[in-house]
């Protein structure tokens, strides 16, 4: 019996090497934990999301359409157009989106979707943002194609460098991931870095693959989307996959409801693909889906209650360990020299948890990663418990 050898190259996911981190350690008896290294939303969602649910009960027995219901489908498209102030037609229910069971599972497969054996004659190669969120990497990982990890950091505005990429690469490039904001950093991709990405993409024939889950959570300006990149350059959405997720935008994260959209021949593909081994969205949960992509009325307080815990994070660490507010996403990424030392020690002095950067992040040939000096903190609580939790991290470290 084998394991599938890519498995063991990714090596442990983010959260077990936490867990092995710091298991063997027994905080501060006298101080209540808190957690900050789980982006686990902690604002209900609409009550509405429930009461849809249960409206919907006698609905459980069926299995619901994989390419989801025409209700859903057209929420999505109508909610991708008002969103990104796209001309009509740009996005249809029929051809251009496809609701997945949380964005996870078609951020991963994608990689399935699209890498091939060969590309150019040569094997192929996936790129990836480094730092990185874990499923981009297993994508990567698992689809037979090279994984190429492009360092980024404050210098790159917290994207990969289009620059530094050889044609020789971009030939053999099958998927490109970015995540926008992303997720740990909080920088967001500007629209003349989309179209850039669009337009290599098309030039080298490759797919661009964004991940879009946080673009509801951003601090001053909507970040742009794919879909808008792709109108600029004519409306034409060829090369291009981007994703959504209920889970931040409606705090919904347990309701495992996304979608897909882009590419008409590659929405195409993915349904032939679920149909394999992807897992339909249920019936009753498509029908409330439907109504949160329909309704905006929760997200922009949505939006104002993060944009408050940044502003009481902001209010405590000011300058230290280079805090910046993130554009995007509920993240911290603090710069404290050594992030897996400072993981331990948070958790062991002063009872607050926290993820060091390196388990985001992949090492070079030189064994250090560019996610080394950091940790990543989740602004999920309430911002007395921020504050007093960053109270805390600022007496240990
Ligand atoms: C960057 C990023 N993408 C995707 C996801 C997964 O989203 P979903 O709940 O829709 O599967 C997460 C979840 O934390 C995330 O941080």
């Amino acid at each position: 019996m084998t394991i599938n050898p890519r498995l063991d190259a990714l090596g442990e996911p983010t959260f077990s090497r936490l867990t092995q981190l710091l298991a063997p350690i027994a905080p501060r008896a006298n101080e209540t934990p808190i957690v900050m290294s789980v982006g686990d939303p902690m604002h209900q969602p609409p009550p509405m999301l429930a009461e849809i649910v249960a409206a919907h009960a006698q609905l459980w027995n069926k299995y619901p359409p994989m390419a989801g219901t025409p209700e859903l489908r057209s929420a999505i498209a109508d909610w991708l157009t008002r969103r990104y102030r796209l001309a009509p037609g740009t996005v249809t229910a029929d051809r251009h989106v496809l609701p997945l069971a949380g964005t996870k599972e078609g951020l991963f497969l994608a990689a399935l979707l699209v890498v091939p054996e060969r590309k150019a004659g040569q094997p192929p190669a996936v790129l990836l943002p480094n730092p990185f969120y874990l499923t981009h990497q297993g994508g990567a990982g698992l689809s037979g194609g090279e994984p190429v990890y492009l360092e980024t950091s404050a210098a790159t505005s917290h994207l990969p460098d289009l620059d530094r990429l050889s044609p020789a690469l971009l030939q053999r490039t099958a998927l490109f991931y970015l995540c926008s904001p992303d997720n740990p950093t909080g920088g967001c991709a500007d629209q003349a870095y989309l179209e850039r990405l669009l337009l290599l993409a098309r030039q080298y024939d490759f797919v661009v693959a964004i991940d879009e889950c946080y673009c509801e959570i951003y601090d001053r300006t909507p970040p742009v989307g794919g879909l808008e990149a792709a109108a600029a350059l004519g409306g034409d959405l060829a090369n291009l996959l981007v994703f959504h997720s209920l889970s931040k935008r409606s705090n919904a994260g347990g309701l495992r409801s996304g979608f897909v959209a882009g590419d008409p021949r590659l929405i195409a593909g993915f349904l032939r693909l679920r149909n394999y081994g992807g897992s339909q969205v249920p019936l009753p949960v498509q029908a409330a889906s439907a109504a949160l992509w329909r309704d905006e009325t929760h997200v922009g307080p949505n939006r104002d209650r993060y944009r408050a815990k940044i502003d009481a994070a902001e209010a405590v660490l000011r300058d230290r360990f280079g805090f910046y507010r993130p554009d995007g996403g509920f993240f911290l990424w603090l710069d404290v020299g050594d992030g897996v030392r400072a993981a331990e020690r948070l958790w062991r002095e002063a009872a607050v948890r926290t993820l060091p950067g390196r388990y985001m992040s992949r090492p070079g040939s030189d064994g250090t990663s560019p996610g080394d000096r950091f940790i990543r903190v989740a602004l999920v609580h309430d911002e007395s418990t921020i504050a007093a939790a960053l109270e805390r991290c600022l007496r240990v470290l």
